[in-house]
């Protein structure tokens, strides 16, 4: 199975997720694809619920993830979303971010405290690493490496780089998915694709313009 997560940070407003799904669900039925790429869509919290609802309206085989969850349960933790909450919407949650990591001081043991939440609610965490040495919780299935310095900044690491820390990770941990992520874009996507032990990407700038996502979902279907 190949992933492709669309990680829209605090991007977009109302309208323009109405717009991105117009456009979106006007190129997926020129060409509808096969359940093959699971292709998972995290925007802010506070809108989960319109994109599950247009989602449903559109009839597209997206699914939903949030980009962070509490690391509490429901109840007086006020400004947070818990993972329950985030569940009656979505089916993922990314945890452990580097931008949440950098700008939110989360830590391993809040990060782990995440997870076993995440699991609990049935929620299935993706977890960001910056690399071997990151910390992997015995929960999570589903890694995503991200190098710092590739994100953002259209400075994508090589293919076989990211394969290297694939192999080392797969070495030490059992997982399902390794994804690579860091200025992925509908041109390197089919690199990783193509690689042995990376099974997706997760990607941020070019998942808010429809047609680089729908894009990036095509071309990493034509792995063979
Ligand atoms: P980018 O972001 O694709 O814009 O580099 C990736 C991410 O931060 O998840």
């Amino acid at each position: 199975m190949k992933y492709v997560v669309g990680n829209w940070k605090s991007n977009k407003n109302e309208m323009e997720i109405r717009d991105w799904f117009m456009e979106f669900s006007k190129l997926w039925r020129t060409r509808p694809v096969s359940a093959e790429c699971t292709s998972i869509l995290c925007p802010p919290d506070i809108y989960l619920s319109l994109c599950s609802k247009l989602i449903r309206e559109y009839s597209l085989p997206l699914l939903l993830g949030a980009q962070n969850i509490s690391p509490f349960g429901m109840g007086s933790y006020t400004g947070e979303v818990a993972a329950s909450q985030v569940r009656e919407y979505a089916q993922f949650v990314m945890v452990g971010h580097s931008e949440r990591r950098n700008h939110f001081n989360e830590d391993a043991s809040t990060i782990d405290a995440k997870v076993k939440l995440a699991k609990k609610a049935d929620l299935r965490p993706i977890l960001c690493i910056q690399g071997l040495d990151t910390p992997i919780p015995p929960e999570v299935s589903i890694v995503a490496y991200e190098p710092v310095k590739a994100i953002g900044t259209g400075k994508a690491e090589e293919s076989s780089e990211a394969e290297a820390v694939a192999e080392g990770i797969r070495s030490k941990y059992r997982i399902e998915a390794f994804l690579y992520g860091g200025s992925v874009d509908e041109n390197n996507v089919t690199s990783y694709m193509h690689e042995q032990m990376i099974d997706g990407v997760l990607v941020g700038g070019a998942s808010l313009e429809p047609l680089k996502f729908w894009n990036l979902i095509q071309r990493s279907l034509n792995k063979s």
